[in-house]
């Protein structure tokens, strides 16, 4: 069984539906660590609620990046995470983790990058009047949302309700994740 990290910084739905595939032998992995750098964040409750082990830090509390990523490899090491997958984490991975974890680090965009990158990709999109939406996986690297595309997933919406939107992108979203972390780990 594989062993896997989520980090994530608010709600929590990708988590949820990574854990529970997990938990429903859909996925050949066990996510052994979340990580959050929100502490009063939703996904911390959602972590209890699995018994996944969290690590919830508030960076503030750490002199720079460097040193609370470096708390955060000690971690996925102790752990013995395989493969790291962003979900909802709202910071670029810096070089510390980048250096212990690179090529083993994915993230899910809620656009089809490379348009719309950045934390608002289903508004941005939305505003810009586009008409084929969707959500890709990459690889992370050090620039935002940049990193080499492995899964992409669209479809078409001619709607003016951005929440009915949202929540298409998220159904989209906890499908293709489960299912690339699948692949991957194959
Ligand atoms: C998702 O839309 C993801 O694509 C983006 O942040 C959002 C996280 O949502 N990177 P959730 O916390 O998993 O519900």
């Amino acid at each position: 069984m594989h062993k896997i990290a989520v980090f994530a910084s608010g709600s929590g739905s990708n988590f949820e539906a990574i854990v529970t595939a997990c938990e429903k032998h859909q996925i050949d992995a066990e996510v052994v660590l979340m990580v959050c750098d929100k502490p009063q964040a939703k996904v911390v409750e959602r972590a209890a609620n699995h018994h996944v082990p969290a690590f919830a830090f508030s960076p503030k509390d750490y002199p720079s990046k460097a040193d609370f990523e470096r708390e955060i490899v000690t971690r996925l090491q102790e752990a013995g995470v395989e493969l790291i997958c962003l979900a909802g984490y709202m910071r670029i991975v810096g070089d510390t983790l980048l250096e212990a974890y690179g090529g083993r680090i994915i993230n899910i965009h809620p656009a089809l990058l490379p348009s719309f990158p950045g934390a608002h990709g289903i508004r941005d999109a939305f505003e810009y009047g586009v008409k084929v939406f969707g959500v890709t996986i990459h690889q992370v690297d050090a620039t935002l949302d940049g990193g080499k595309i492995i899964a992409q997933r669209g479809f078409e919406y001619y709607g003016r309700d951005i929440d009915e939107l949202e929540q298409k992108i998220h159904a989209v979203e906890h499908i293709l994740y489960v299912e690339t972390i699948n692949k991957l780990l194959k």
